[in-house]
């Protein structure tokens, strides 16, 4: 064993080298790495032993691409393109052995070797497009070469992680090894390719075309999903190159492109969530070996729309619910709702009928909150009122099994408050699941005052165990996301009476990336919530919309005007009620700019979220980002509020807040943390 640099080995299998990495976690390129494969190949080519070269992977991947981490700094060492030369022109055949996942740059500098062989187990992919990226190896040159355009489109723009079987199907591998044996098998085929003198295929030698419509099509069919993503576009335009142009021209577009993409936001934003993705599970405090509590059956108090889509989440992973209802009326009710959705998704074809009954058996419904006795986990979700909740953990407290988790979904009450009711309020938390909860990713985990480790250990391993991704907050009105959002409504709403009308203020923060604004929210969740209909303490726009049967999409009109399909129009009766309203509290109507629309709904957001930080309700920064990325439709190439904040600079969020402070009074008053970094000219990111 010869080793090459403290990543890379080199060894002879008979006459067969092999070149093994080893750099955990995922063996990205980073500079010692490619340093450890361009003198590992130089090394098996000049030696005269070797015949054939197998470039094999230690630890749980191959090669997972790029060291993203790496990304922006001075580039050290071989770069990937000179590695890359160095294996395509090898004079002797290349072979690259996968398993695990060949990803992004890992799946380019598989595919300069001459033949791929894989694991069943193993998956390829060019996932760039998720980091705001294309792939800038060659791949985008390479992958349409082999599987054609329609498919290189479809896996370069969703990012898709192709199984082996999948691979070998396309041509994308060229031959299946025994799972566990992916050594042998490689060097098998070398000797394979070795006796029967088959050619050293270069992937840039073949050729693609494809019909122009093709790429029309894709773009009209997916015009939603990318809508505001720079890299969707760009990729496609890489796949066009390639079907048109010879294949160092079609390099060139690549290389332009991606150097465009790699220094812009939109992509710093998408690298930036992908780690915030994963720190966000990391609670410092607490201890690795913190004890879990083992979960193996839950409890759900309320079979109502919340209630219910959370139980999906536990049956769904094969963890049996037992739902608490006090009328059997509800609880029918509440059983058949989860049956029916289960049904509707198998009509979808994403499930199958024993699968909907599989799932179903792990359910049972009850009246009696005594059977709770024996859950590990039991969750409260009924209506939000203190008094009603308290009284609910005062029973718990005396049923629920010693060591059993008690956690309350309440999206507004003090969780210390709740607790009191209990003996136990170490066992107490929150878990504040979306609507709808077995769809939407986030749960905010909320901790309280005297919540234990274990139960916020054990929390957050369930919360991916069921596929969420969970942010630890802390307890204040309306924790992290809602607290935020309270800000934007309540700027979309006064702006509304200075004279921006709803379609205004729904169209910029459309055109900002979110889905739907404010107010086209508003009438597709039902104006009725919340509908005040004692209007003697004063009546607001809202409710004399409801009182006008303009109850938001289900009837037909809301703040907006909808026609048969959904589709919404400004409406001039709205726009009649808000300057009746206007005039009625004597206030001037007046234009209100695109730009200080924007600033007034998500300037205050920002500053609320250094509230956050500085009173230590959100762990760091990029935990607020996650929050409004997963729960509240944020777009994730703005990298989140507090990122957005950032490349806005801190300095000028100040200034544009004191600005409006001086104008419109203290609600705009910028916090001490915010004013603290702007002065030092820094950023959240730089937050320790
Ligand atoms: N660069 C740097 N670090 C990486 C990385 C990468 N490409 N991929 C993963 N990591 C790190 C993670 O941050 C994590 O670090 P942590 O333990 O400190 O939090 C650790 O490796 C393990 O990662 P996961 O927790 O994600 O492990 P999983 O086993 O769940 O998933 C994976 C493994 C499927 C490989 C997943 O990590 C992944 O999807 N990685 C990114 C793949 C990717 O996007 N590749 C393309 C990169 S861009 C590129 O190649 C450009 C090229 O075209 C020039």
């Amino acid at each position: 064993m010869a080793a090459i640099n403290s990543v890379t080995d080199l060894t002879l299998d008979g006459d067969i080298a092999v070149i093994t990495l080893n750099s955990p976690p995922v063996n990205a390129l980073s500079f010692n790495v490619r340093d450890g494969l361009f003198e590992g190949f130089k090394a098996a080519i000049a030696d005269p032993k070797a015949k054939a070269i197998v470039l094999i992977c230690e630890g749980k991947t191959f090669i997972a691409g790029a060291d993203i981490s790496e990304f922006g700094g001075a580039q050290k060492g071989a770069s990937l393109f000179e590695v890359q030369t160095m294996m395509e022109d090898s004079p002797k055949p290349v072979i690259a052995a996968i398993h695990g996942t060949a990803l992004g740059g890992g799946l380019e500098v598989a595919l300069v070797a001459h033949y791929r062989v894989a694991v069943p187990s193993a998956k390829c992919g060019l996932p760039e497009v998720n980091l705001g990226l294309l792939p800038g190896a060659g791949g985008t040159q390479r992958l349409p070469r082999i599987v054609g355009a329609e498919k290189a489109l479809e896996m370069m723009t969703s990012g898709s992680h192709v199984p082996a079987k999948q691979c070998l199907a396309m041509g994308l591998v060229d031959s299946l090894a025994e799972e566990g044996k992916l050594l042998e098998g490689a060097v098998a085929f070398a000797r394979k390719v070795l006796e029967q003198s088959m050619p050293l295929k270069k992937v840039r030698d073949r050729e693609v075309t494809a019909d122009p419509q093709v790429f029309a099509d894709f773009r009209k069919a997916n015009a939603r999903k990318f809508r505001g993503f720079l890299a969707p576009e760009y990729n496609i335009q890489c796949i066009e190159a390639a079907c048109t142009l010879p294949f160092d021209e079609g390099l060139k577009v690549e290389r332009k492109l991606f150097m465009e993409l790699v220094t812009g936001v939109q992509s710093a934003a998408q690298r930036y969530v992908f780690f915030a993705e994963r720190q966000v599970w990391k609670i410092p405090g607490i201890a690795d070996d913190t004890a879990i509590i083992p979960v193996a059956t839950v409890g759900i108090i309320g079979a109502g729309t919340m209630g219910g889509g959370i139980a999906m989440n536990f049956l769904n992973v094969g963890i049996p619910v037992k739902i608490i209802e006090t009328k059997q009326e509800a609880l029918d009710r509440g059983l058949g709702v989860i049956r029916k959705n289960y049904e509707n998704t198998a009509k979808r074809g994403r499930l199958t009928l024993e699968q909907v009954e599989e799932r179903m058996g792990l359910l049972t419904g009850s009246l009696e909150l005594e059977d709770l006795a024996d859950s590990d986990l039991i969750i409260e979700a009924i209506f939000e009122n203190m008094a009603v909740k308290k009284e609910v953990f005062g029973k718990l407290d005396k049923i629920a099994k010693a060591g059993a988790i008690l956690a309350t979904n309440t999206s507004a009450l003090n969780i210390d408050e709740i607790a009191t009711a209990t003996t136990r309020p170490e066992a107490v938390i929150g878990l504040h699941f979306f609507s709808p909860a077995n769809v939407m990713r986030l749960l905010e985990v909320v901790r309280a005052d005297k919540t234990s480790d274990s139960v916020i250990a054990t929390s957050m391993q369930l919360a991916k165990k069921i596929g969420k991704i969970a942010a630890l907050v802390g307890v204040c009105p309306g924790f992290v996301g809602n607290r935020m959002l309270f800000q934007r409504q309540n700027q979309a709403q006064a702006m509304v009476m200075e004279g921006a009308m709803p379609w205004d203020i729904d169209r910029v923060l459309y055109d900002f990336g979110f889905p739907m604004g404010p107010f086209a929210m508003s009438d597709l969740a039902g104006l009725d919530i919340g509908w005040n209909k004692d209007t003697s303490k004063g009546e607001t726009i809202r409710d004399r919309l409801c009182e006008l049967d303009r109850r938001g999409q289900k009837t037909g009109a809301g703040y907006y005007d909808y026609d048969e399909n959904r589709n919404a129009k400004p409406s001039e009766i709205t726009e009649g009620i808000i300057k009746e309203f206007a005039a009625k509290t004597g206030r001037n109507q007046r234009d209100i700019s695109d730009e200080e629309i924007l600033e007034r709904t998500i300037f205050p957001m920002i500053n609320e979220g250094a509230k956050i930080l500085e009173e230590g309700k959100a762990i760091r920064p990029s935990d607020i980002d996650i929050v409004w990325i997963n729960g509240y439709g944020w777009p994730v190439y703005r990298g989140g509020p507090m990122f957005y904040g950032d490349t806005v600079g801190l300095a000028k969020v100040v200034e544009r807040l004191k600005h409006y402070q001086s104008q419109m009074g203290d609600f705009f008053k910028p916090s001490a943390l915010l004013e603290k970094l702007a002065a030092e000219g820094k950023r959240f990111q730089d937050m320790k």
